[in-house]
């Protein structure tokens, strides 16, 4: 059985489980088309679908299907992302976002190290993966930092609706124990 950690801080943020008064914070990157261009749904209209996934993410960690943390600036608290670690019998599948004008800072590789260290940790956890799509450059650069290793190319595995509705091919990262 998982335990699952409520909150991790590093140097710079805070993880914590979402609250619904986040909503603004979400709609605001779940909005923009260069933030969903290689995320698996179309960009928010409306602020109910960010309401929505709040719900959800409450929903999820209840029945231990997915643990979903806000990433959050230690200094000023600022909602910048999510990280989520959707579970299996015998593994964690991390999917992570960030909000555009918190790109390139490092920022996504600080806030996954500890999750994936505490997956890790599990003991009924054996492998961290998380795939992504072949053209998705900042995001392969965030998984090879923390250590993941390519295992190889998951043809037409997915599509971005934002780009296209033809399924692109993605590549599978992982780090197991
Ligand atoms: C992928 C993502 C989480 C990366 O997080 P991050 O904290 O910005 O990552 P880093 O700061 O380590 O930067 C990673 C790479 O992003 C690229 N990058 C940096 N600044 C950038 C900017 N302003 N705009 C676009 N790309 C940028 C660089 O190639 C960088 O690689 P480098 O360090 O070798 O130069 C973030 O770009 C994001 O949220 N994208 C949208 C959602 C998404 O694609 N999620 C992943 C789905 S698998």
């Amino acid at each position: 059985m998982m335990n699952p950690l409520e909150t991790f801080s590093t140097d710079r943020l805070i993880l914590r489980r979402p609250v619904p008064n986040d909503a603004e914070a979400v709609f605001a990157y779940a909005s923009d088309s260069d933030v969903m261009r290689y995320l698996p749904r179309l960009p928010s209209t409306d602020i109910a679908e960010s309401r929505a996934f709040l719900e959800r993410c409450e929903r999820v960690w209840e029945t231990h299907e997915a643990l979903v943390w806000a990433i959050t600036l230690n200094q000023g608290m600022s909602l910048i992302g999510m990280i989520e670690g959707r579970l299996s019998a015998h593994g964690v599948e991390l999917g992570y976002v960030l909000n555009r004008p918190w790109w390139g800072n490092g920022y996504m590789t600080e806030a996954a190290g500890p999750v994936i260290e505490w997956a890790l940790g599990e003991p009924d956890v054996h492998r961290v993966w998380a795939y992504t799509d072949v053209d998705n450059q900042a995001s392969q650069r965030v998984l090879e930092r923390l250590g993941m290793q390519r295992e190889g190319t998951l043809h037409r595995w997915m599509t971005h609706p934002t780009p296209s509705d033809a399924p692109s091919d993605a590549f599978m990262y992982a780090i197991w124990k």
